[in-house]
């Protein structure tokens, strides 16, 4: 497992997640508890783009509930179909949110978010978890984030099933 993780400082957005992603396999990589990968990947996605806060949502029987995150304190149970997260759910799609005041039934877990990205983890057709990414600026994301976050999202389905 690499203990650092390296990028081209010039790199664009989409060039930084392309150098991340397999550093991000790498992290994983034989390690069978979900749990623990899943906080290495959200502390690497914050470390790497400073977002504001990145984190876990997992369906557990009828509602989202808090996995690993880093970032400030948050709401620990979503509805389904409620909030950013909850429609990433309920549609299985991914959320682009440039302005979370426009988005109606965004759950403020924090006053400080401005702008978010949320996308599904789908496992055999169903989704077992979402990834969370708020700013705090405005229109933070670029499709760049939404394809990089998607493949995390991607690696997190290939280990899902291995992984307790
Ligand atoms: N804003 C999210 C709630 C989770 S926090 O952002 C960490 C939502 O509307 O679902």
């Amino acid at each position: 497992m690499a203990d650092t993780l390296t990028l081209t400082p010039t790199g664009d957005r989409r060039t930084q997640y392309a150098e991340l992603l397999p550093q991000l396999q790498g992290l994983v990589q034989g390690e069978p508890d979900r749990t623990a990968n899943l906080a290495n990947l959200a502390a690497a996605l914050r470390q790497t783009f400073g977002f504001f806060w990145v984190g876990f949502y997992l369906v557990k029987d009828d509602q989202l509930v808090l996995g690993p995150f880093q970032g400030d304190i948050a709401c620990t149970r979503i509805e389904h179909g409620q909030g950013v997260c909850g429609a990433a759910w309920a549609e299985a799609t991914s959320q682009w949110v440039p302005d979370v005041d426009a988005f109606p039934g965004h759950i403020a877990c924090s006053s400080l978010s401005r702008s978010e990205v949320v996308v599904p983890i789908l496992v055999d057709d169903d989704v077992v978890a979402v990834l969370d990414v708020d700013s705090d600026q405005l229109d933070a994301f670029t499709e760049a984030d939404i394809e990089g976050l998607q493949s995390v999202a991607l690696l997190c389905a290939q280990f899902w099933t291995e992984t307790h």
